[in-house]
């Protein structure tokens, strides 16, 4: 019986240890920019990984680009007329969708509003 209950009191707090200790899941879009090297050679604020300095802070960089230029160049960043960035990135168009999108809405530390929830309509509890 003792030992019933000490394990299981080990493992609600080894429970809680892993819940302290996990960090925030990256999303996919966050995962791709790590994995293509995007944070090696650039800034991006919320992307903790990011600290590359070869590249301009992508922060500053949306804040003067359009969806389409963004687009455009991460498409074929060898024909934009920036002669110094990788010869090309070799991502699929859905990949360049959800890395402007990251560029755009970078992760925060807490997430900003849950999915909104539908309103819940007045009980009919009046006369
Ligand atoms: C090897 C280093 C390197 C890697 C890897 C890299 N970049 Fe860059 N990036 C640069 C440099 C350098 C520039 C500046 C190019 C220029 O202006 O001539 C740049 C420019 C850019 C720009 C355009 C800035 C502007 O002024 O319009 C964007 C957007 C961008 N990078 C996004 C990315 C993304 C997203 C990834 C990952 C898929 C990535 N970069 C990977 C070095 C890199």
């Amino acid at each position: 019986m003792r030992i019933v209950v000490t394990s299981g009191l080990g493992f609600v707090t080894l429970l809680l240890l892993l819940g302290a200790a996990t960090p925030e899941p990256r999303t996919p879009a966050h995962e791709l920019f790590i994995r293509k090297g995007c944070a090696h050679c650039h800034q991006l604020k919320g992307i903790k990984e990011a600290k590359g300095t070869q590249g301009p802070d992508l922060g500053k960089v949306v804040a003067s680009r359009s969806v389409d230029e963004l687009t455009e160049f991460l498409a074929h960043p060898d024909m934009a007329g920036a002669g110094r960035h990788l010869p090309s990135l070799d991502l699929t168009p859905r990949q360049v969708g959800m890395l402007v999108e990251l560029m755009r809405n970078p992760p925060r530390k807490r997430k900003p509003t849950p999915t909104p929830q539908p309103t819940p309509r007045p009980s009919p509890t009046g006369p």
